[in-house]
């Protein structure tokens, strides 16, 4: 595996199996009682442009929980705020740190610590990919389906960042996506182009295209962290795509429904399949702490 972990474009399958199997393991141990202790003496660092509750609190817990410490802090305590440059910051954390977790606006100043520093960078979410988010979310289709071959998977909703590490993830393992967004709010094109194998990947408009015959269902907010200006203009044109007891008629009658969290109740899913029997939110949130796991152990031990 590469040093860093900044978008799943850089994962192939091999690299992502190792990950899923190290994180069913761990989770195993886990829930067994079994300690591991793979980051004694290791400090991982996050700092964060925007909120988390999740992704924060699963690498933290995940850190502690090897024997690690963490360190949160929030980039506008920092002297990134007052421009320091992203070089000069990374040289100093890689003397301090042994990873470094980032939630950032930009990918570009990820790819620039990442450049930059000695040590792995993790991206925990950028307005392009979250890879951590959709490689746990990958472990809890596993846990549900047992095999991702011959699997269709629908996303329904906005083209975002969440959208953008799914294509990476179906062109690595070869499953079938079929991502049905409106018009204006597609995936980027430079992501689709820029993925190994796009045989499996399409772009539809009509939510019930998607959703017919799939095995799993995803979905996410209407409008993302630093898209709050748009929320109210995005509604109307996203309230077509509004995942519903209409749409998981559509999907095997096992379907799974996938939320990546926080959710919006009555916008992009219903009260009704969100807490329905299909629904596996609650898992996709623990699976975090499990991958994360994988994920620190793997970069920093390599
Ligand atoms: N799913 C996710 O990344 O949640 P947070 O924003 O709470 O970290
Ligand atoms: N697409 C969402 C995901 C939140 C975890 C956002 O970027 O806000």
């Amino acid at each position: 595996m590469k040093k860093d972990l900044l978008t799943l474009a850089d994962l192939d399958a091999a690299d992502m199996d190792l990950l899923l199997s190290r994180a069913r393991q761990l989770k195993k141990r886990h829930k067994k009682g079994i300690q591991d202790w793979s980051l004694i003496g290791k400090t991982v660092g996050l700092i964060f442009e925007k909120a988390s509750t999740r992704t924060r609190i699963s690498f933290q817990a995940a850190a502690a929980q090897l024997g690690g410490t963490s360190l949160f802090i929030s980039s506008a305590d920092t002297q990134l705020a007052r421009n320091e440059p992203v070089a000069d910051t990374a040289r100093v954390l890689e003397r301090y740190l042994d990873a470094l977790v980032l939630r950032t606006y930009s990918q570009d100043i990820q790819t620039e610590f990442a450049r930059v520093a000695s040590i792995p960078v993790i991206n925990a979410l950028t307005d392009l990919y979250h890879p951590c988010q959709v490689l746990s979310d990958l472990l809890t289709v596993l846990e549900y389906k047992g095999r991702f071959q011959g699997l269709k998977v629908a996303w329904i909703g906005d083209g975002n960042n969440m959208a953008h590490s799914w294509i990476n993830a179906a062109a690595a393992l070869g499953f079938e996506l079929v991502l049905a967004c409106p018009q204006n709010y597609m995936p980027d094109s430079s992501v689709i182009h820029g993925a190994g194998d796009k045989r499996f990947i399409r772009v539809v408009h009509d939510p019930a295209e998607a959703a017919s015959g799939a095995d799993v269902i995803n979905t996410d907010v209407w409008a993302s962290m630093g898209q709050e200006d748009q929320a109210e203009a995005r509604q109307s044109v996203f309230e077509p795509f509004q995942v519903n007891s209409g749409i998981m008629d559509r999907a095997k009658k096992d379907a799974i429904v996938m939320h990546c969290l926080p959710a919006h109740k009555g916008e992009e899913i219903t009260e009704e399949v969100f807490e329905g029997p299909q629904s596996v939110v609650w898992d996709q949130a623990e699976n975090k702490l499990h991958m994360h796991k994988a994920i620190l152990e793997t970069l920093i031990n390599r």
